[in-house]
């Protein structure tokens, strides 16, 4: 079973999907930890409410970005992380933390990379007026949005469609997207240097 660690910034709501994926018996992972750089993030509450080990690292109470970076990196050795999923987890890491856990920190992107990476990717394919978008989980580099594909899934983009809109449809796509990109891992499916724990 693998053991993952949750960064997140905002709402949860692919934590969420991953949990209940947990609880429902289709993955086999532990959720070890949860970490929010954000007191105020939504994820942070569901998954105190979820009964998980939940951390505020609050980037601003920080002097520097390396610092904030080592007690994070604290808590996942503590919580021996197997396993890094960032879920809508808005600070880019730095290329110390990310050799730190080679092919062991996942992401999602609400586009379908090498398209639209950086903010906004559903409004920027909105404005681009393309006909298929959807969503990426892939490894992290230390460039944005950036890393081997895990897991691609496609949604229509029609003409009336908004951000919002559009935001909706991958979201849904997204939730089964990482819970299928997180089966591959578990499954030793993915990364060759799967690690004996
Ligand atoms: C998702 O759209 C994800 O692709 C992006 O940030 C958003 C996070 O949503 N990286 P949630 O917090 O998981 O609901």
């Amino acid at each position: 079973m693998i053991r993952i660690a949750v960064l997140l910034s905002g709402r949860g709501s692919n934590f969420a999907a991953i949990d209940d994926a947990i609880v429902n018996g289709t993955l086999d992972a532990e959720i070890v930890c949860v970490i929010s750089n954000r007191p105020d993030a939504r994820g942070i509450e569901l998954a105190r409410e979820r009964r998980h080990h939940a951390h505020i690292v609050d980037h601003r109470e920080f002097p520097s970005r390396a610092a904030h970076e080592e007690e994070v990196l604290r808590i996942l050795e503590t919580a021996r992380t197997d396993y890094i999923v960032l879920a809508g987890y808005m600070r880019l890491l730095s290329a110390d933390f990310v050799a730190r856990y080679p092919k062991r920190i996942l992401n999602i992107h609400p586009s379908l990379l090498p398209a639209f990476p950086g903010t906004d990717a559903q409004a920027q394919a909105v404005a681009y007026g393309v006909k298929v978008s959807g969503c990426t989980v892939h490894f992290v580099t230390e460039k944005l949005d950036d890393g081997p594909i895990l897991v691609q899934r496609c949604v229509n983009v029609f003409p009336e469609d908004t951000a919002d809109t559009l935001s909706a449809r991958i979201l849904v796509q997204e939730h089964i997207a990482y819970v299928e990109a997180l089966e591959q891992v578990a499954k030793g499916q993915s990364g060759k240097e799967t690690k004996d724990s």
